[in-house]
């Protein structure tokens, strides 16, 4: 397995990816609209590629912390998909794994995710709400854990608070029902 950066020409591949892993084309949809996003930028897309094929696909975009200083940078992981056949070999940890360190080389303070709690903390995710970053759209108190944070430079959470404020094509209410 590798996992490497994608250009333009793996749109196809990208969306078929979330369609299979999602079973809907939402994701996909959302994607799509965030891979041609100027307010998503900076963006890191990657691909996980199995024998050559397409298994998996993450993506980080521009976040800011309303608040912070100016210096401060954020980025927010969705979606993250593994097609059916790849899923618990690890792909979807790598592109984790993989986003974070590249994120860390290009300097990023923080990237945050609303996913699944059982799933995220175990690549150093844990809840941001109670640390004062709250998310683009209010999360239901029972679905609190799943909104996210995770600091790449150690001292910045505790340090910074306030809204969330993500790229355009993610921020719809309907992309933060957890
Ligand atoms: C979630 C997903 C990306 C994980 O990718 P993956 O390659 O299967 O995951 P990994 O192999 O790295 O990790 C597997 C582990 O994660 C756990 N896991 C997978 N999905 C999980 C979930 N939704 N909630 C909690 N744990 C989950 C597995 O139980 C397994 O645990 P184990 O290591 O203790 O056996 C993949 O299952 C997927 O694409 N699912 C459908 C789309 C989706 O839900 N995307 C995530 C949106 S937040």
């Amino acid at each position: 397995m590798i996992v490497r950066q994608t250009d333009d020409q793996d749109l196809d591949s990208i969306i078929s990816v979330h369609e299979s892993a999602f079973r809907q084309n939402d994701e996909a949809l959302l994607t799509a609209n965030l891979l041609i996003d100027p307010s998503a930028v900076p963006r890191l897309s990657l691909m996980a590629v199995v024998d050559g094929r397409p298994a998996g696909h993450v993506l980080f975009t521009r976040a800011i912390v309303s608040g912070a200083e100016p210096g401060i940078t954020a980025s927010i992981l969705a979606p993250l998909a593994v097609i059916p056949e790849f899923q618990g070999r690890g792909l979807g940890g790598e592109l984790i794994r993989n986003g974070l360190r590249q994120l860390t080389d290009k300097d990023t303070d923080l990237v945050f995710v609303l996913g699944h709690p059982a799933y995220y903390p175990r690549f150093g995710f844990r809840p941001a709400g109670a640390l004062g970053l709250i998310a683009p759209y209010p999360i239901p108190p029972r679905h609190a854990d799943a909104w996210m944070v995770q600091e790449l430079k150690e001292g910045i959470v505790g340090t910074v608070e306030g809204r969330v404020i993500c790229a355009n094509a993610l921020n719809k209410r309907e992309y933060w029902v957890e």
